[in-house]
């Protein structure tokens, strides 16, 4: 999607442990404009899905999640990060460990929110190992509803994510895939195999 290469050339920074920092148009600051745009894009690659639903997780996910959904005539949830482990009787869980931060975060959803026979559409801002996308997938399927497909602002293609959503069946369809950050440089996959 070139409005977004060009934003993630433009305004990105890569930091030297490989993370791309993009605090000011997603992140942080949000860019309304293309967010919207980002909500149209994600829109025509699932118009044809049939989705009902759109799930993202706090707080990254909820602009790009809320504009995808208000195109394709949906509700969004986002998913709730919890610290603590308590219990209760109406909630979706799932374990998120992420590689980059070393913790384990409990993910939740009300169980009003997502119905058996809801076809849910997946959306998150970055897709580096997949845990969160993953745990997002077992929210969905715990509720016996369907995953439609995984939708990624983001992607590093130059780690594990992607394969390990494919393996386990999805489809994921991501909007810029970079295939290195080295040497604080953005390199798009595309580039390599042009
Ligand atoms: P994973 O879900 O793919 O396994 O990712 P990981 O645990 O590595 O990521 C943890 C957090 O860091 C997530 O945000 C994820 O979106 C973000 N992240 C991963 N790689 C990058 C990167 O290169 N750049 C930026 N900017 N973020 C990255 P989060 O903790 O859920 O935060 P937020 O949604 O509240 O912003
Ligand atoms: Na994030
Ligand atoms: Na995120």
């Amino acid at each position: 999607m070139e409005e977004l290469k060009q934003a993630i050339l433009n305004k990105g920074v890569v930091l030297s442990d490989g993370v791309l920092k993009v605090d000011a148009f997603l992140n942080h600051q949000i860019d309304p404009v293309l967010a919207l745009q980002i909500g149209k894009e994600f829109g025509s690659r699932f118009i044809n899905s049939r989705i009902t639903k759109v799930l993202t997780i706090e707080s990254s996910g909820i602009a790009p999640g809320l504009t995808t959904a208000l195109e394709l005539k949906t509700p969004l949830i986002f998913a709730r990060k919890r610290k603590s482990l308590t219990l209760s009787s109406n909630l979706l869980t799932a374990k998120v460990h992420s590689f980059t931060k070393n913790e384990t975060n409990e993910i939740t959803v009300s169980k009003d929110f997502i119905n058996e026979g809801d076809n849910v559409l997946i959306i998150d801002d970055f897709l580096a190992n997949g845990e969160a996308a993953l745990g997002l997938a077992s929210l969905v399927e715990q509720a016996n509803a369907t995953v439609a497909g995984i939708g990624i602002v983001i992607e590093k293609s130059f780690q594990p994510g992607r394969n390990k959503l494919e393996e386990a069946g999805y489809v994921v369809e991501s909007l810029a895939r970079l295939s290195s950050l080295v040497d604080k440089k953005v390199h798009f996959l595309e580039e390599i195999s042009e």
